[in-house]
């Protein structure tokens, strides 16, 4: 009797170290618990049956080396031991997924690639926190699909600089958030951070500032350090080869017309005022003093064209972002240039302007199989025809586009930006704002402005992370933990299965998984305070 119970205390216990386990972010659309189990060992092999897997399949590994200390073996063919079994489901739309786990396989099934991977960053969350040998998975039958075709994350990498191994240590973070596009911000008025071989002086010049200020902006005095950083074309195809095996689309943003200060300082011919000193910017914010302006002349755009052509070789991504966020137009008001162009072109205004320097740019981006997205602002004096919109202040900007019918990616201020401050007293020097993980999660990124039509151009959304006051990593981290695990339930679990309170007891266990990645995370209050 007395070995019975034991025997059943331990049953008990097994059970319900396995159900506290079963806590998916994002919540998938239908989970059912079994009461089967998997016993995940080094020996466990890996059976793919399409190649297009074996991208998720070095994500599996990828990450039980990481955090186990072991990889399974890959093979092609059939094995009678207890495997991992890939198949392709050509019935399932794109990025879903079914996995069943059970006592003798673990089953995935997908039609893409993505789908694969995503069924992996499930069975990532099955997996026991604690390091034990064999690793046992929960029994669970699971089918699942994304809301959003766009769920991304973006991270500035101009005002502050992150190495090829960080940057990919952020692309799994999404990708263990089925997250499925990497906006990386690489240029900006502080510095210049892709190889452009064609014009050497980006680099060179463009990506070294003299120092940076210290504190909030306007600043408690100068560092006197100075600060660089820049990946060279070989690291950014590293980087593109090491997101697209995770399924993470790479979308590269070049800034233009504004936000251009790197450039300037480094070809100053391009700007409306050559004969005034310009440098790399060590300050933040938006500039009327300083014209960070690219002039709209012939050789700006040749010059933007060459620098397009080596990008657009580098990302396989079918969009390019040109920015044309926060340009100032007092540079091209004052300039004889400008005038004498909207004159001879019949441009009403600086507004206008920008409009023509944006389509301009997209004809040529256009003319090579691509398209672009821009900031908001790309909206004034008029939408260039394929244009898709990025909707950051606020989301009226992404309903006037979806109104026009172009596609749109939410990321209002109001919800989406990571650099706020996520507590009412925050001890650590932000941008400002004030950003809950609760807010982040009552986002709705297709407003109610839009009839059920329009609201197809809604893409999706995108969390952004401008690093003025990230200066390593782990601030980083700190940022976006638990915000970004809010988000991709926003981005991925259908509307009316999005719960809460459900959602923070899942990420009690969440909070164990960023300790075993070694990610920083905040650890305050997630609720707005009054
Ligand atoms: C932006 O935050 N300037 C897009």
């Amino acid at each position: 009797m007395k070995k019975m119970l034991i025997a059943m205390a331990l049953l008990v216990n097994v059970y319900s170290a396995m159900a506290q386990d079963v806590a998916i972010i994002p919540q998938p659309n239908a989970l059912k618990q079994t009461r089967q189990s998997f016993a995940l060992s080094a020996s466990t092999p890996i059976q793919l049956a399409d190649e297009n897997f074996k991208g998720a399949a070095v994500f599996l590994n990828g990450y039980l080396q990481n955090y186990y200390g072991f990889s399974l073996p890959v093979q092609n063919a059939a094995s009678n031991k207890q495997s991992i079994v890939f198949s392709v489901q050509k019935s399932l739309s794109a990025g879903a997924y079914e996995l069943t786990v059970a006592n003798k396989a673990i089953e995935i099934k997908a039609s893409d690639a993505e789908g694969a991977r995503n069924a992996v960053a499930t069975l990532l969350q099955l997996l026991p926190v604690a390091k034990q040998q064999p690793l046992t998975i929960a029994g669970v039958q699971v089918e699942d699909a994304p809301r959003f075709a766009y769920r991304g994350m973006h991270l500035d990498v101009s005002r502050h600089f992150y190495s090829v191994a960080q940057v990919k240590k952020y692309i799994d973070y999404l990708a263990y958030h089925k997250m499925n596009y990497f906006h990386w911000h690489l240029t900006d008025d502080q510095g210049w951070r892709i190889e452009i071989k064609k014009y050497p002086l980006l680099t060179q010049i463009g990506s070294k500032r003299e120092g940076t200020i210290i504190g909030r902006y306007p600043g408690t005095g100068f560092d006197n350090k100075p600060y660089e950083g820049f990946y060279t074309q070989e690291q950014i195809k590293e980087v593109v080869a090491y997101a697209t095996e995770r399924s993470i689309t790479v979308l590269p943003e070049i800034e233009m017309p504004g936000h251009s200060m790197a450039v300037l300082a480094s070809y100053p011919q391009l700007s409306t005022t050559p004969n005034i000193a310009k440098k790399v910017s060590t300050t933040w914010g938006v500039f009327d003093k300083d014209n960070n302006v690219l002039n709209p002349s012939e050789e700006t755009f040749t010059f933007l064209e060459n620098v397009l052509l080596e990008v657009m070789e580098l990302f396989p991504a079918k969009y390019i972002h040109i920015g044309g966020d926060e340009c100032s137009k007092i540079w091209w008001e004052q300039s004889e240039f400008c005038k004498n162009l909207m004159k001879g072109k019949n441009i009403a205004d600086a507004h206008a302007l920008q409009s023509y320097f944006i389509q301009r740019m997209e004809k040529f981006v256009n003319s090579k199989g691509k398209q672009i997205i821009g900031w908001d602002e790309i909206l004034e004096g008029g939408l260039a025809p394929n244009a898709t919109v990025m909707s950051w202040r606020g989301v009226k900007g992404g309903i006037e586009a979806a109104k026009q019918k172009h596609d749109v990616i939410m990321t209002p201020g109001s919800h989406c930006y990571f650099d706020h401050k996520q507590i009412k007293n925050e001890d650590s020097v932000t941008i400002g704002g004030y950003t809950t993980t609760e807010k982040v999660y009552s986002f709705e990124p297709v407003p109610t402005e839009l009839s059920a039509d329009e609201a197809k151009y809604v893409l999706g959304a995108q969390g952004n992370v401008w690093t003025e006051y990230m200066n390593n990593f782990s601030k980083v981290e700190y940022m976006i933990f638990p915000r970004m695990s809010a988000l991709s339930e926003v981005l991925w679990t259908q509307k009316k299965q999005k719960d809460y309170t459900n959602f923070k007891t899942r990420l009690a266990v969440q909070k164990q998984r960023y300790q075993l990645w070694g990610a920083n995370y905040f650890k305050g209050n997630l609720e707005t305070e009054k």
